[in-house]
């Protein structure tokens, strides 16, 4: 049986390696792993790589940054001369960026199976890259492996059948317990200088916060007023970029509760949000994360895919100034938060969801 996974961006090396590690297991699944080459930074992707212990890819695409038709027929054109090559059996495309679509849209043009991990969570924001990508891949999977059950009522919702959709649990969730007795042993906080419980993490790297240089500066300017906390803020590359552009580095330069960083590593980054009083992120993996490690999140976003969070009091969302400072003033006057956080229910599976999809997909073949 011969298995091609298709990722390029740094969410889906995390998404993708406890599946790696289930079919590590399964001597007869052949896996070729093809990177698109959409994060190139040694930060961004390979330090993932040799971090979560996953085999080199068999071949990187190179295809790198560019707008998004740029980049999805770039992707298109070279991936199919692999997938011709290759003939795998299915071609697994994890989370919702443009390799996930591009990596989907290659292969069923050439009648190869799909298989989507996290299938069926939705914003309903269309302006969202991402939610395009989403859905357009969803339309074209043969399996559907969806992280909970609202993600596959959002399935039946658009007509998608029964016999394709699978409740399989959140392969992130398995990645993060599988991660985390080693995350907590790391030494982010002192390299950091960071004090348990006395600092919020920032992350901001979507287009529709990033890119809009007002909207950039309405974010900053709420995360500056929130002086009682220090902000850790590892800076994704694009929106280094767009600081540096609008003038706003040399201010949080100057800023003395904030404390600029490279993107961190994953063990870090898990260690970094578990002990943080907050998060503030409009990254959607890490609002899941900071579920899971019983930390409140102010999702800087009109939307999330990741619905279940908000509904349950642990995610809130904020789209400007005023709400990102009143919902984080509401969620540190909170006594005992991370106590009640720690006992809700996850939604996202038992942590099992890699060996559900490997079942379900060596069942598929041999079908
Ligand atoms: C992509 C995904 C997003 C995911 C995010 C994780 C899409 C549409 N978006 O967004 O869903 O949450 O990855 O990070 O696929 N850049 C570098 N070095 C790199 C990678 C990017 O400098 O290694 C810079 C480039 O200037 C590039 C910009 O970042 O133009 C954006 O990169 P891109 O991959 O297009 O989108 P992301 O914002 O990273």
């Amino acid at each position: 049986m011969k298995l091609m996974l298709v990722l390029g961006a740094r969410p889906q090396i995390i998404k993708s390696a406890p599946l790696v590690r289930e079919i590590s297991k399964e001597s007869e699944i052949e896996l070729q792993i093809v990177h698109t080459g959409q994060h190139y930074d040694y930060e961004m992707s390979k330090v993932f790589f040799d971090e979560l212990e996953l085999p080199s890819p068999l071949i990187n695409l190179g295809v790198g940054s560019g707008s998004h038709a740029w980049q999805t027929g770039n992707i298109l054109i070279v991936l199919e001369r692999v997938l011709l090559k290759w003939k795998p059996d299915v071609v697994v495309v994890p989370g919702d960026t443009n390799s996930t679509l591009a990596g989907a849209l290659a292969a069923v043009k050439l009648h190869f199976p799909v298989a989507h991990l996290e299938a069926g969570a939705r914003s309903y924001d269309m302006r969202m890259p991402e939610e395009v990508n989403r859905r357009l891949t969803d339309h074209c999977s043969q399996l559907l492996f969806a992280s909970t059950e609202n993600c596959v009522n959002n399935l039946y919702k658009e007509g998608l059948s029964k016999d394709h959709v699978f409740l399989s649990g959140d392969t992130m969730y398995d990645a993060l317990l599988q991660h985390l007795p080693r995350a907590l042993k790391n030494d982010a906080l002192d390299k950091h200088a960071l004090e348990k419980e006395t600092y919020g993490v920032l992350t901001l790297h979507r287009p529709e916060n990033v890119d809009d240089r007002r909207k950039l500066e309405n974010i900053i300017r709420a995360m500056m007023k929130i002086e009682d906390l220090t902000i850790f803020f590892p800076v994704h590359p694009r929106t280094k970029k767009m600081l540096k552009v609008g003038g706003l580095w040399k201010a949080l330069m100057r800023t003395k509760h904030f404390k600029l960083a490279d993107p961190v590593r994953y063990h870090s980054m898990l260690c970094l949000v578990r002990n943080a009083k907050i998060v503030f992120t409009d990254s959607g993996g890490l609002q899941k994360e900071a579920f899971w490690l019983h930390t409140p999140c102010v999702t800087i976003r009109k939307t999330t895919e990741w619905v279940e969070t908000v509904q349950m009091g642990a995610n809130t969302l904020a789209k400007n100034e005023k709400m990102i400072i009143k919902k984080a003033r509401e969620f540190l006057a909170t006594r005992d938060l991370k106590e009640t956080l720690r006992k809700l229910p996850n939604p996202f599976g038992d942590g099992q969801a890699s060996a559900k999809i490997v079942g379900s997909l060596k069942r598929f073949v041999a079908s």
